[in-house]
């Protein structure tokens, strides 16, 4: 199954069939209180001596052009009253052994930890995983807060997926200490995630705010799930779910509200013909979306 949803996740996750999904993976909004946008400059070299906005190395000039992105907005009073009724909708779509992974940082994580160990049960809590990173400003008043909260819930304890061989080995930070052929090998990842951001130019990124690194969705779709399984993802975004589960033999159901999401969506994955819902196709065959 590979399928890409625009609409409103309430309403689409209750169009779906029962346990069909080995893993559901979430990254909500944060509830920044921002409007969330990532607009970029281009800047294209000119060949004139004066043209140009903009100076750079050995006097070279550019020309910029200013990107606007697509936006979110990412303010909610009650983020809990928001989060939790879709997440308990979700959980009807999970495999008898399959995981749930929701995605947050320090603004909301403790809250919704406590609010899904009431709706799962705290015996079903099984990691929270850390992806530390090391992008952006640093104030001077305070640690950089430079960590996302994945907490991980297995719907049965006793009986999960957790493929160990499919983890990568990283390297180790002595390796003098482990000897030449451990060293060699490298050593399986703790709880906390050292990740690069998705880097700002590159092929990776596709100019939605927010997308998370293909890295860290494929080390955990290997590893808590198989070849043939499916994944949802309900907070889709630029579809970074979507690409991990396919480039790995998985299927995917991927849902976002916003048409912008949902096009960068169709297009990042076109190569795995997914299935569109609630798109309407705009001029020929191009997969703008407009809500349907
Ligand atoms: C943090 S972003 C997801 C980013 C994604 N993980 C990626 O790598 O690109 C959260 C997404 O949730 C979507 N969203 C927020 N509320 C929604 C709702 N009620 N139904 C569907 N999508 C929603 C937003 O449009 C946004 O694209």
């Amino acid at each position: 199954m590979k399928k890409i949803i625009l609409g409103e996740n309430l309403e689409a996750l209750a169009s779906l069939p029962d346990a069909f999904a080995s893993v559901i993976y979430v990254d909500p909004p944060f509830n920044t209180g921002k409007v969330q946008k990532r607009d970029r400059i281009k800047a294209t070299r000119t060949t004139g001596e004066d043209g140009g906005d903009r100076g750079g190395f050995g006097g070279r000039r550019y020309d910029v052009e200013h990107i606007a992105s697509s936006t979110y907005a990412d303010s909610y009073d009650d983020f809990e009253a928001f989060l939790m009724p879709r997440i308990e909708a979700s959980l009807r779509c999970l495999t008898e052994n399959g995981s749930l992974f929701v995605h947050l940082d320090y603004r909301e994580v403790h809250y919704i930890k406590v609010a899904l160990d009431r709706l799962i049960g705290r015996d079903r809590f099984v990691n929270e995983i850390i992806w530390a990173y090391d992008y952006g400003g640093r104030p001077k008043n305070r640690w950089p807060a430079k960590h996302d909260t994945i907490l991980w819930y297995a719907l049965d304890p006793d009986d999960y997926v957790f493929d160990y061989d499919a983890i990568d080995r990283i390297p180790y930070m002595a390796p003098g200490l482990v000897g030449a052929e451990k060293a060699a090998i490298g050593k399986t990842p703790t709880d906390v995630w050292w990740h690069t951001v998705v880097p700002t130019s590159g092929k990776e990124k596709t100019g939605y705010p927010t997308q998370k690194p293909l890295g860290v969705l494929s080390r955990l779709l290997k590893v808590h799930s198989r070849a043939g399984d499916v994944v949802l993802d309900f907070f889709a975004g630029s579809g970074t779910t979507g690409e991990a589960a396919a480039r790995n033999d998985r299927g995917f159901v991927l849902i976002d509200r916003n048409p912008d999401a949902a096009a960068i969506m169709a297009k990042r994955l076109a190569s795995f013909e997914p299935e569109l819902v609630g798109f309407t196709r705009a001029g020929d065959g191009d997969t703008a979306a407009t809500a349907g």
